[in-house]
């Protein structure tokens, strides 16, 4: 079963230019500290660039939690329970989902991404894989609610939010998803459930590491953003005066990813002039990192309540599951 519910399109002006693209890039370069958005890194390299990341030695979030949802398979289907409609956020071509589709016994799965050519491929070959389970794509962007099909009504749901994407995130904006998604699962009389993969703070060598791989795949990941703005808004950024930067930034918690001007640098993005001095970086990711009562904190903010929590012998990864929060009154 296959129904794609929302088309998204993205706008583009009369030279075919995506104008979000362009007005986050112009407004971004802009700023004395520059910085883009890091959604804008997945154009079709850059969905590839971050695949071959995830298969990096330095790169353990993926391989950490995907050994984890194997483990804890049955733990998670003995709290969930059978029959529930799975809704993954921002599913793209997801490796993990396998597994939980297998341990728990699922009524549905609703794989919500914004791309897509990603949602109908990773749906065909979800499909394949469990003939019985209806799959149902909605192709929307789910930092907002987002109606689900009436083919689920009445199935409880789980929310399924892999790959420590929530750290991609500044605290405001991660908390206003958390509302969001329970906007989408419903509240606590439904019994609605999520089930998130947090990566954990750790030595900052292996942090750093992680986002500046030996190979390099990275630092081509973090490049191929003047790459997409040269080619999508005629660009004129001299690509080889740039170099790869992550860093652990202790204030925030988090792994910033920035592109260093090595000169100092004149360029125009559609049609506009910029310079910057040799040192200056743009800023492009940051990827925060959460402690066990962090992260305890950030989801009962976004009113989930933490049920249980599994991490890996290191403790480098954490999955949690949480439940819709009651509205009390507080005391
Ligand atoms: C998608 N996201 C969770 C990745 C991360 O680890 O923050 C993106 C990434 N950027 C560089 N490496 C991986």
């Amino acid at each position: 079963m296959s129904i794609v519910r929302t088309l998204q399109h993205v706008d583009a002006d009369r030279d075919g230019i995506d104008t979000a693209f362009r007005d986050d890039v112009l407004a971004g370069l802009a700023q004395r500290h520059k910085a883009i958005p890091a959604r804008w890194f997945y154009d079709t390299r850059g969905s590839g660039l971050f695949e071959d990341i995830t298969r990096q030695p330095e790169y353990y979030p993926t391989r950490v939690e995907t050994g984890l949802l194997e483990q804890v398979g049955k733990d998670i289907a003995a709290l969930v329970g059978p029959g529930r409609c799975v809704v993954e956020f921002g599913s793209g071509s997801s490796v993990k989902t396998p597994h939980l589709l297998a341990a728990i016994d699922p009524g549905s799965y609703v794989p919500i991404d914004i791309s897509g050519d990603f949602l109908r491929d990773s749906s065909r070959s979800l499909a394949e894989r469990f003939p019985d389970l209806p799959v149902i794509p909605v192709e929307a962007n789910f930092m907002n609610p987002v109606a689900l099909p009436h083919e689920v009504d009445g199935q409880a749901r789980l929310g399924f939010f892999p790959g420590s994407t929530i750290g991609n995130m500044v605290a405001r904006t991660a908390v206003d998803l958390l509302r969001s998604m329970r906007d989408t699962l419903g509240g606590p009389d439904s019994g609605a459930m999520l089930l998130i993969g947090i990566d954990r703070i750790k030595d900052v060598a292996v942090l750093e590491a992680a986002y500046d791989d030996a190979a390099g795949v990275t630092a081509a990941f973090n490049r191929n953003l003047l790459t997409r703005i040269n080619r999508e808004l005629a660009g004129t950024v001299p690509e080889d005066a740039f170099v790869h930067l992550a860093r652990w930034n202790d204030r925030f918690a988090r792994i910033e990813m920035h592109l260093e001007a090595q000169r100092d640098v004149a360029f125009q993005v559609a049609g506009q002039p910029f310079a910057m001095a040799k040192g200056e970086t743009i800023h492009t990711e940051n990827s925060h990192k959460y402690g066990p009562r962090d992260a305890n904190l950030l989801l009962r903010t976004g009113e989930w309540t933490p049920v249980e929590t599994w991490t890996d012998a290191d403790d480098r990864f954490a999955l949690i599951l949480a439940k819709a929060t009651e509205y009390r009154t507080a005391p």
